[in-house]
């Protein structure tokens, strides 16, 4: 005789209102770092840059955290780049998940890193450290981000060489992009820098900014509220020190019902 299907008693009820999607790949970059591609589900519509709530079924209760979405609004799959942490409720979880698992994601994306939140402008500006690429990989991905911008410069400051690596596998991978490559063309500059070791291009955003090296080393002038435009994501102190020099540089800052010349992600948890 058959063992009884044991499917119904180990069954994991999906809370109401979610989205459970399988885990398609999953690559892991340091010990704080990894990225994974998952299912796309058939009427989930965002706008490049935005985030959802991506959770787990931790015991018998969901535990969710704030994602940026790395791939673009075009992409059949949906792709995030993650911290794990330790002690994290989530992270300490989401690090183990291997293809052919569930991923939970609530229905509804928001976000104020969009292209909508910007007035028009000729150079985009993103700044970003550590996860806080995630956002970028998706708006450096879609082609309408090289239909407003003449330029795009996607800042990435981590404490060391190896935290870089999903930054620069994301250009050669646009670089090799079938139709990708065609629209962006040189369009986008990559600006990766380190803190804690020896790199080409070395410091914080922030005092890259204010000793002007960030503006030589890219051969343009420095901000202008007239062109530049900016989108910030990081740790809430760079937020705050990148949103000073902005400021300070002329820039007001908006939001999706204010368009204006640069926008944060507060949603970012590190
Ligand atoms: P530093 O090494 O000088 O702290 P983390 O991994 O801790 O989130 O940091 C990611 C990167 O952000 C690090 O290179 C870190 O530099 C940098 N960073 C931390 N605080 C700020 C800040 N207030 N402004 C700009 N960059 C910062």
């Amino acid at each position: 005789m058959n063992a009884p299907a044991k499917t119904e008693e180990f069954a994991v009820k999906i809370p109401d209102g979610v989205y459970a999607e399988t885990v398609i790949s999953v690559e892991h970059y340091t010990d704080r770092l990894f990225r994974f591609r998952m299912t796309r589900p058939a009427g989930f519509r965002f706008r490049s840059g935005e985030f959802a709530m991506i959770g787990l079924m931790v015991g018998e209760k969901p535990v969710y955290r704030a994602y940026s979405i790395a791939s673009p609004a075009w992409d059949e799959e949906l792709e995030f780049f993650s911290i794990k942490v330790p002690d994290g409720p989530l992270t300490s979880h989401l690090q183990a998940i291997k293809p052919g698992d569930t991923v939970l994601m609530r229905k509804k994306p928001t976000g104020t890193l969009v292209l909508d939140a910007l007035t028009p402008g000729k150079r985009l500006y993103m700044f970003s450290t550590g996860t806080g690429i995630a956002p970028f990989a998706s708006l450096i991905r879609d082609p309408e981000t090289y239909e407003k911008f003449d330029e795009v410069i996607l800042t990435h400051t981590c404490r060391d060489v190896a935290e870089l690596k999903y930054g620069f596998d994301l250009v050669h991978e646009i670089n090799n992009h079938e139709f990708l490559h065609e629209i962006v063309g040189t369009k986008l500059k990559h600006y990766p820098t380190v803190t804690r070791e020896d790199f080409t291009y070395r410091g914080r955003i922030t005092d890259l900014m204010e000793s002007g090296k960030l503006f030589t080393d890219l051969g343009v002038p420095p901000l202008n509220p007239e062109t530049d435009r900016g989108m910030i994501c990081g740790s809430a102190a760079m937020l705050k020190d990148t949103k000073a020099l902005l400021e300070k540089a002329g820039l007001n800052e908006g939001a999706n019902n204010k368009p204006s010349e640069f926008v944060i992600e507060r949603a970012f948890v590190g």
